[in-house]
């Protein structure tokens, strides 16, 4: 995982802008922190385990100043997050410096092999390799470009790298193979970074970097090359560079936390809007009918997805039965290869992820494209790895999101596939001209019924987060209420570090329930396919379970016993409205859960929000 960054510029001091940088990456990884600045004739190198903040208070990082600086945010891999193992790294000679975001596969064997040839390693990382390498060319008598190169055929793995030398203090070297980066071309100044928000404060022109391409930049030029194998590269045309430049609509404001104490409370908030560009988007976007279409002549139909992104792609499979009547298969990324030898050249594939970078849903990706599959991938990063591999991208335009915990692309996930769901029911026959623009009409209606969920329910989660202390949970639903279920769950155990298990209400008697005693907390997620669950509640409740039940407010359910009840928004008994009403309260549980415990919602620990590594 890991976030890099490199910004060089001809407009003065660059350091505040690579932390800012930083800043935006640590959603990538955060457990150490690093820069390194080229000036003086050496390099200057900072960093540390630990955080961005603490390493801008004690490192005196604040009062370097540089026109060229690199940076690098962990999450370890190779070696546990210490001092030494924070990038940069550095070559014997420490004239070059090197951040990686990646996994260098034939790490232990390089090692060897440089190790015996006398290099000193000092750190435990993949990474120090790379910089040894390099070193080995320069001092072969290759230029710093074919020494790169050089070093790169040697690697197995993954890799998106920054890289600075002493004797050439106004460029940045970069390479990328299957870790995601992109150049930031502006006037004067030039960055590479691992995604787009952290160049924001340079530029919004950006080249979205493809694997086997290298290149550097200097404040006023950039350069780029690609791989020919054993170390060889060509130059690709400036007119092919600029032909791929995209201009983001992305603002730094959108990528600031614009006064919300916390990204992720910002991002909730964000919702009605992220839910209603996902829906205008969409709703004339002929890649959604096109998907359809696929979809409707598919034999098989896989979705797949990791952590809440494959939550959204469970509505899917629920949506696409009940509007469609079309089977699909959800799967797990990380679970793909179980179902890989069912894939051929009739298998459709829908591949939800926000960031389009996450290792398992691309490898299954991969390798199910190589079976012949077609790939309709489902993102909210133009230019990711996703967007690039799929047949068909259909973009979610939920801006960004830095928050760790997926909140706002995971309605605006919802939405898009209930879309795409009431598009393939149209084109199998199962819905009707007039019931498909009846769903139209709510789906439009989504952005105002998670507004009113988000500030209704907003009191009721504070109160109710301050009250808990910890333990464990249910939380139960059936039908669609149980695949929200598992997301609501998912949000409770990352952010609030409490013990929340998902069940299909009715699976529960079948050994769950021997858990349930005098106060053990159970949420009952009604949703109006499902009014048995009420029968759940009374069978939680009889053994003493402190249940409480979270439903549409017209949704009437014969409880008759001690549970208390949270009307959620009304919904008129439309299913698909009914994640805008009943996700919000969870979310936002979980968020004043985690800041009353004063843990930090934005990094819950041991996480990253894209997952680059195996
Ligand atoms: C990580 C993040 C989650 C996210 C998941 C999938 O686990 O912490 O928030 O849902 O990755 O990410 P993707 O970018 O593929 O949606």
């Amino acid at each position: 995982m890991c976030g890099i960054i490199g910004i060089t510029s001809a407009r003065g001091n660059v350091v505040p802008l690579v932390l800012e940088g930083l800043r935006r990456l640590e959603y990538r990884g955060y457990d150490s922190v690093g820069v390194a600045l080229a000036g003086g004739g050496g390099l200057t190198i900072k960093k540390a385990a630990g955080r961005i903040d603490d390493f801008v208070r004690t490192s005196g990082v604040a009062r370097l100043s540089a026109s060229t600086c690199i940076g690098h945010t962990r999450w370890a891999t190779h070696g546990p997050p210490t001092n030494v193992n924070a990038h940069p790294h550095t070559d014997c000679s420490g004239r070059v410096a090197v951040v990686h975001n990646g996994v260098i596969r034939n790490y232990a064997s390089l090692r060897e092999e440089l190790e015996g040839r006398g290099h000193r390693i000092v750190s435990d990382t993949d990474t120090e390799l790379v910089a040894h390498l390099i070193e080995e060319g320069l001092s072969g008598g290759l230029g710093f470009l074919d020494a790169l190169a050089r070093a790169l055929s040697r690697l197995e793995g993954s890799y998106a790298l920054a890289i600075i030398h002493s004797r050439e203090p106004d460029r940045i070297y970069f390479a990328r193979m299957r870790s995601p980066l992109i150049l930031g071309l502006g006037e004067g100044a030039n960055a590479v970074a691992s995604d787009i928000p952290a160049v924001l404060t340079v530029t919004r022109r950006v080249v979205v970097i493809a694997d086997g391409e290298l290149g550097w930049i200097s404040p006023w030029e950039a350069r780029l090359y690609k791989l020919t194998g054993n170390g060889g590269y060509m130059e690709v045309p400036l007119e092919e560079v600029e032909a791929r430049v995209k201009l983001v609509e992305w603002t730094p404001e959108a990528a600031s936390k614009a006064g919300y104490p916390h990204y992720m409370i910002k991002e909730i908030y964000e919702q009605p809007q992220a839910v209603l560009d996902t829906f205008n988007g969409a709703v004339e976007e002929e890649d959604v009918e096109r998907a359809a279409e696929v979809l409707a002549s598919a034999s098989k139909i896989l979705v797949v997805g990791a952590g809440t992104s494959f939550h959204a792609g469970l509505v899917f499979t629920y949506f696409a039965s009940r509007l469609a009547g079309v089977m699909t298969l959800p799967i797990v990324a990380s679970e793909h290869k179980v179902y890989t030898p069912i894939v051929d050249e009739n298998t459709v594939v829908v591949a939800v992820s926000q960031s389009g970078e996450t290792y398992d849903t691309l490898e299954s990706v991969r390798e199910w494209a190589e079976r012949g599959a077609t790939i309709i991938g489902v993102t909210n990063v133009v230019g990711s790895s996703l967007d690039r591999e799929s047949n068909i991208t259909l973009y979610i335009r939920s801006g960004p999101e830095i928050g760790v915990a997926a909140t706002k692309t995971y309605l605006s996930q919802i939405i898009l596939l209930e879309l795409l769901a009431v598009r393939l029911g149209e084109v199998m026959g199962a819905l009707g001209r007039s019931e498909a623009s009846r769903l139209l009409e709510s789906l439009s209606r989504a952005p105002e019924v998670t507004r009113k969920a988000i500030t209704a329910m907003e009191p009721l989660a504070k109160a109710d987060a301050r009250g808990d202390v910890g333990g464990s949970m249910y939380i139960l639903g059936r039908g669609l209420g149980y695949f929200l279920a598992k997301e609501a769950s998912l949000k409770v155990k990352e952010i609030a570090y409490m013990h929340a298990e998902a069940y299909p209400a009715g699976e529960s008697k079948h050994g769950p329930i021997a858990l349930v005693t005098r106060g053990f907390r159970v949420y009952i997620l009604a949703t109006s396919d499902s009014p048995e669950v009420a029968g759940n509640a009374i069978e939680m409740a009889a053994r003493g379970g402190d249940v409480v039940v979270v439903k549409p407010s017209d949704l009437s359910l014969e409880l008759g016993v001690k549970a208390r009840v949270l009307d959620a928004p009304p919904t008129g008994g439309d299913l698909v409205l009914e994640p805008f009403s009943l996700i919000p309260y969870f979310q936002l549980y979980s968020y004043h859960a985690a800041v009353f415990r004063g843990y930090d919602p934005d990094k819950p620990r041991n996480l990253a929000k894209t997952v680059t590594v195996e």
